[in-house]
């Protein structure tokens, strides 16, 4: 049984134009490139070998007649996992001149472009499928509102990221996996999260017997970290969102030249006990303007203790 589409290719007049309009515009990566001939092309968030493939036929090339003299493809739609990367999209599509129209479908958002040859293509989001309702049977065709639609869906927004979280919760199946007689089990839950004395700092600390967990949002741009060390407690530093711009010393090293490190999402850092670390700047990411950052310690620290 087919389980999907593929990839697509196109006959397009420059091919090395339209891989440079891939790469820069959409952030594609090229995986083949015969300049001037062919190349293929993967999404960003792709694990196939190649999402599409141009093969140049020269500027001679007259442009498509596809739906007014011939018959052919009309377009091609681009998926995006979440509505704020649409929103990000739309910024990028027309700070390059390219988007030509928006509409909302009900069950996709979605904005059309022009590619350097003038064909179409489209860059949608998918609404959950549990929300289509009676719209999954309409071919409705209505003005885009991503700032009405940001608001209707924020509770999307509220799970962890699709990308980059293994095992992240949905509504669906995070109603499914809770399970409150379990104190063993913490779900991500915005209202779990305190303020702190220092503006912009938010966290949640789960604490056991020899480990703990503190999950940090930190408010890109907010201030307060200072130089510190933990003589008893080991530190790992995980980034999750956003960017960590800080310094850590080298063993029991005190001087002040220790140069600044940057991480990014995804990235750790482990400070033992002793060690120096902080003064740090905290980047916010594009979705929440936040630096989120698991920190463990081991052994718990008793000034954490309490939420
Ligand atoms: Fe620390």
């Amino acid at each position: 049984m087919i389980s999907g589409m593929n990839h697509a290719v196109l006959y397009v007049r420059d091919s090395e134009r339209h891989r440079r309009f891939y790469e820069d515009v959409l952030g594609f990566s090229t995986v083949i490139n015969a300049a001037g001939q062919y190349a293929f092309m993967r999404a960003p968030g792709s694990e196939n070998h190649h999402d599409i493939a141009f093969f140049a036929v020269g500027e001679h090339s007259g442009a498509s007649q596809a739906g007014r003299q011939t018959v052919g493809m009309y377009h091609i739609a681009w998926e995006v996992a979440t509505l704020a990367e649409l929103v990000e999209m739309e910024q990028r599509l027309r700070a390059a001149g390219v988007l030509v129209g928006a509409s909302d479908h009900g069950v996709n958002k979605s904005l059309y472009c022009k590619d350097p040859d003038g064909l179409e293509f489209e860059v949608m989001w998918l609404v959950p499928p549990e929300q289509w309702g009676d719209d999954e049977h309409q071919a409705i065709i209505r003005p885009l509102d991503l700032t009405a639609d940001t608001e209707r869906f924020a509770h999307l927004a509220t799970t962890l990221p699709s990308a980059g979280a293994a095992g992240a919760a949905t509504p669906e199946n995070k109603q499914d996996n809770v399970n409150l007689s379990n104190h063993y089990c913490h779900f991500f839950e915005e209202d779990e999260f305190s303020e702190t004395d220092r503006p912009g700092f938010r966290r949640r600390v789960i604490t056991g017997e020899s480990l703990q967990l503190c999950f940090w949002r930190i408010k890109g741009g907010a201030t307060g970290s200072y130089l510190h060390k933990h003589d008893d407690n080991e530190q790992l530093g995980i980034i999750v969102r956003g960017s960590l711009d800080f310094r850590i010393f080298d063993g029991d090293e005190t001087g002040s030249s220790s140069k600044r490190e940057v991480l990014n999402a995804n990235q750790a850092y482990l400070a033992a006990p002793g060690v120096w670390h902080g003064d740090s700047i905290f980047v916010g990411d594009d979705e929440y303007d936040e630096c989120w950052i698991l920190d463990v310690f081991s052994p718990p620290r008793d000034d954490l203790a309490a939420g």
